[in-house]
């Protein structure tokens, strides 16, 4: 997929298909209206007549408009003219690719980028913002995994249909630099979404800590980071007894992943991003029922968040420094797996009583979260699939969020909030504590059935108390079960809002 910035009139354009956005009751956008007085009312007519009622996201594709030079023009309803609101916006967008995707249209010139978009306090979306938006969910729908499709169905799709080339009309005063920029940055977040999903959707055979160590590797000579893989021995030696544990019941060798994106200033402190890497959670000997645990390939999404964000702020050339640690192994039953009773030291020296072998991601998260410290950072994020509670208390829509620091909280909600990846502040109160007593360590790695995933986030915070902390529980946002089975790229989006803001603050 190819994009670029034009201006210019939407009945000049020599494409296969302009898009052009009309709202509610008939009423036209600018360019719509632009086609309509070169076709002389003829839009008008169409939309009087009933097919389109303008209504958000439905379309209607017409063939050679007298007075146009393209093949074809798309409407694109918008709903009520000035109520657009920004998850509309990105509809409308997903609903122009859709409408083409059987079509002889390649090569398309799209205009929705010019109307007015209202974001939660009703002020206007700039252009920059509609533009990367725009890229971000062209590339979202289009997004496939068929890398483990046999050779004969991959070569079967019909490739001259749908977009391949993509215009991105703005005003004349909009195509300078800024909207350049904005193209780049939507660019790189996509292809750091695309990253994400992919490792995500990767059967867990293939997609294993080894795997993912690589591919934070082949990331040093693409992107200029520096990366260093901590191996078994090397975490024996710091202490690392709980991430160690887990790993243990699995033939896979465990890897600790160390990325550094050190774009900022020399003496800035850097944000640290931790994403839980359980390549396969069976549960271990707490073993999980068998329904839909295929979807536990997905419990190394927050991994895959951190190389996406990594992917996407190398490819922006962000000026910032960003530290990324990944724990990853698999959480499998076997001889030598750790027990329910079993107690664990941890590299913070806080000893561990494992009473659910299932409540695994925290035992990995909390040595990474003591490593974390070795950085002195601004602020450390960790990212994990952690708990099914989190499912139930959000859904699908919202990641939970817990921090340690409100201001950092408020800085992540907002960061979510502009990029349409959302996250909802939940409670890290001292009651819920005293759910993690144990009688015979210092700690147990589960709180009860009430709560859990505040109890989880409050284990986390028991080992960073050092830094201002911020723990994202993606459990329902980081993939979609059932028909559309499939990794989300989530918090992708959020991360790479929250450090853009970061760096332009620096
Ligand atoms: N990876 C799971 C959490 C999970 C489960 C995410 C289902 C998405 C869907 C995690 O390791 C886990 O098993 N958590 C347990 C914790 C419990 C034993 C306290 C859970 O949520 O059931
Ligand atoms: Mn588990
Ligand atoms: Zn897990």
């Amino acid at each position: 997929m190819e994009f670029s910035i034009k201006s210019g009139k939407s009945e000049k354009q020599r494409n296969d298909c302009v898009i052009v956005g009309v709202y509610e009751s008939g009423k036209l956008s600018h360019s719509a209206k632009s086609i309509d007085d070169a076709a002389e009312g003829f839009l008008a007519k169409v939309l009087k007549r009933g097919d389109m009622d303008g209504k958000l996201a439905s379309t209607l594709l017409l063939q050679t408009v007298a007075g146009t030079h393209a093949e074809r023009v798309l409407l694109v309803g918008l709903g009520k003219q000035g109520e657009l609101n920004e998850k509309g916006y990105r509809k409308a967008v997903i609903a122009s690719v859709n409408a083409l995707a059987k079509t002889g249209a390649n090569d398309v010139a799209s205009f929705l980028a010019e109307v007015d978009v209202f974001n939660a306090d009703n002020k206007k979306q700039d252009a920059a913002w509609k533009i990367a938006q725009m890229v971000e969910a062209v590339n979202d729908a289009l997004y496939r995994f068929d890398v483990m499709k046999g050779k004969k169905e991959k070569t079967n799709k019909d490739a001259t249909k749908g977009i391949t080339k993509l215009e991105i009309h703005v005003a004349e005063q909009d195509e300078n630099q800024a909207a350049k920029v904005a193209l780049k940055q939507g660019l790189a977040l996509s292809a750091g979404v695309s990253f994400a999903k992919d490792l995500g959707n990767l059967p867990p055979n293939v997609c294993t800590p080894t795997y993912l160590a690589e591919q934070a590797l082949a990331m040093v000579k693409t992107h200029g980071l520096t990366v260093q893989v901590l191996e078994r021995e090397e975490m024996k030696k710091l202490g690392m007894g709980s991430f160690l544990g887990v790993a243990q019941g699995s033939a896979q060798p465990p890897k600790l992943i160390v990325l550094q994106h050190l774009q900022g200033k020399k003496d800035q402190k850097p944000v640290v991003l931790v994403g839980k890497g359980i390549t396969f959670d069976t549960g271990g000997i707490s073993l999980k029922p068998g329904a839909e645990m295929d979807e536990m390939k997905y419990d190394m999404c927050g991994a895959a968040s951190v190389l996406g964000t990594f992917k996407a702020i190398a490819e922006m050339d962000l000026p910032l420094n960003v530290v990324g640690v990944i724990p990853a192994c698999e959480n499998m039953p076997d001889a030598d797996a750790i027990r329910p009773g079993d107690v664990l030291t941890s590299m913070s020296g806080q000893t561990i009583e494992v009473l659910n072998t299932d409540a695994e991601g925290r035992l990995i998260l909390c040595d990474a979260l003591t490593y974390a410290e070795k950085f002195e950072p601004s602020a450390v994020i960790d990212i994990a699939t952690l708990t099914g509670a989190c499912v139930i208390a959000l859904g699908h829509h919202a990641s939970g969020l817990f921090s340690n620091q409100d201001r950092l909280a408020k800085e992540l909600l907002a960061a979510g909030e502009d990029a349409l990846d959302r996250a909802w502040h939940m409670p890290l109160w001292e009651e819920y504590q005293p759910q993690l007593d144990s009688n015979f360590a210092d700690i147990a790695n589960i709180g009860g059935r009430a709560g859990g995933s505040i109890t989880a986030a409050c284990f986390l915070s028991r080992f960073t108390k050092k830094y201002h902390w911020a723990h994202l529980d993606i459990a329902g946002t980081a993939w979609k079960s059932g028909k559309e089975k499939g990794s989300t790229g989530r918090p992708v989006p959020l991360l790479t809002q929250f450090l853009k803001h970061r760096a332009a603050k620096a």
